[in-house]
């Protein structure tokens, strides 16, 4: 590209074209192209209201309807030159209008500014994009309801510190995540409120002069509402900020989730098999099979963790209004929408092709003196104060490690050297069974309260 190519759109004001390096290095439409779809639709609206208000003809605002229509058309078949000397998308697409319709086309930008052209469509596309997430963690829950009702009655030790903690069911633990992605989900569909309010019309930071009618703008593009002061609406990024916040929260409940299946289908655990389709080989060592899936989804979260701290630091301490900082948004917050939606998608194609191996986790659950806690209940019910069961049951199973025997396993005499009020009942609390059974309440790992959790999780998801 030479200098003497560069925009020509403030040429007025300049007595040398810009150095070409620096119309390279200011440009943006190498990563805002991608907003086409969205200025096209902002322009169509803007030009529909300037009829409306009189400062467009019908064949004017008709022509220059037509000439976008075409643009996207072409652009969508690949038949689009974007220039870099017309530093971005918007300019780029103006150009080209102009080319097409002629002298028209430069009637478009009347009212308005790149400032509040590019807000506005940045919050036009993030909406979509957080339809399209919203719609991925819904398949994902569906899923891990589908899972936790089938998987009701298996299972599993559940952990604290990562040791053997107390019985719970697979179906509980998947619901534990299913919990987060419903917080996950409120967060997204809170911050669309936010995002969707239209700073079009703000134009470069005071407003125009020309008589707009932002209800126009505002009913034809969706907006919810109208911006209430133009030197905030060419500003303000909190939104996209905030969506990076909620993407954050996301990724790194994808990331626990992610930890737990590779703990998971490590040999040492071996709790679930992963299909060979979300894994890889290595390509050295022929016994790999590497849980690829959630390892990157892991570290994926921290890119979007940082489009969170990039757009903070962005923002901190710019003046108003609009600054040049502003371009800086784009890149960030578009990785962060793509890397959640793909996250998203990954977990949601492969939890339901996850295999519990249910003898393992039981076996497992049954190893790690898991139902500890309720002998030390049973014993409480027989009126001893909750200090000194603990204390009994740890010398029971201290007892338990030294000769290799789980509590159950225990004789009723063995057992009843640590208290002798315990009973021949005391083995119907002992097994995996009645310790879950037993946390019969809401929010609990009963097998029945699982249940009824899937049943209210699945009204949630048929009112989304
Ligand atoms: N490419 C610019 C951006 O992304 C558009 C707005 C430019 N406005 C300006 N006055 N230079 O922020």
């Amino acid at each position: 590209m030479s200098a003497e190519k560069t925009n020509q759109s403030w040429g007025g004001r300049f007595s040398e074209p810009v150095d070409a390096f620096v119309a390279r290095f200011t440009a943006s439409v190498d990563f805002d192209k991608r907003l086409y779809r969205h200025d096209i639709m902002g322009s169509i609206a803007h030009a529909t209201m300037l009829e409306q208000a009189g400062v467009l003809s019908i064949a004017e605002r008709d022509a220059i309807i037509d000439g976008l229509t075409q643009i996207q058309a072409e652009i969508e078949a690949g038949q689009f030159d974007w220039r870099v000397d017309l530093e971005d998308v918007h300019m780029n697409i103006e150009a080209r209008l102009t080319d097409r319709i002629g002298i028209t086309g430069k009637k478009l930008h009347t009212g308005r500014s790149r400032n509040d052209q590019v807000a506005t469509d940045i919050r036009l596309w993030l909406r979509d994009e957080i339809d399209v997430i919203i719609k991925e963690i819904t398949r994902l829950q569906e899923g891990l309801l589908e899972q936790a009702e089938q998987h009701a009655d298996v299972i599993m030790p559940g952990f604290t510190h990562l040791q053997t903690a107390q019985p719970v069911s697979f179906g509980h633990h998947l619901l534990a995540w299913f919990e987060m992605l419903s917080r996950d989900h409120e967060r997204l569909v809170d911050c669309r409120k936010r995002v969707n309010r239209m700073p079009l019309g703000s134009a470069a930071l005071a407003g125009t002069t020309y008589p707009i009618q932002r209800e126009i703008t505002c009913r034809l593009l969706g907006f919810e509402a109208i911006g209430g002061n133009s030197l905030d609406g060419v500003s303000d990024r909190d939104f996209a900020i905030e969506f990076c916040a909620a993407a954050s929260l996301a990724m790194m409940h994808l990331s626990r989730f992610s930890e737990e299946l590779v703990l998971w289908t490590s040999a040492q655990f071996n709790f679930i098999e992963l299909p060979d389709r979300f894994c890889t080989g290595s390509s050295i060592m022929p016994q790999k099979k590497n849980p690829d899936v959630p390892e990157l989804v892991r570290g994926k979260s921290g890119r979007v963790f940082g489009a969170l701290t990039g757009l903070l630091t962005l923002m901190k301490g710019q003046p108003l209004a609009y600054n040049k900082d502003n371009q800086e948004d784009k890149e960030p917050l578009f990785d962060a929408a793509d890397t959640l939606r793909d996250s998203l998608r990954a977990f949601a194609d492969m939890v339901p092709a996850l295999k519990p191996r249910v003898e393992v986790m039981r076996e497992a659950a049954r190893r790690g003196f898991s139902t500890a806690t309720d002998l030390a209940d049973y014993l409480v019910r027989r009126g001893l104060p909750f200090r000194d069961c603990h204390e009994i049951v740890g010398h029971a199973v201290k007892y338990g490690v030294a000769t290799g025997k789980d509590l159950a396993e225990m004789s009723l005499d063995e057992l009843r050297q640590f208290s002798d009020q315990i009973g021949d009942d005391v083995f119907a609390v002992l097994t995996l069974e009645g310790s879950v059974n037993a946390r019969d309440h809401i929010g609990g790992t009963a097998p029945a309260q699982v249940r009824a959790a899937v049943a209210r999780g699945k009204a949630l998801l048929a009112a989304r």
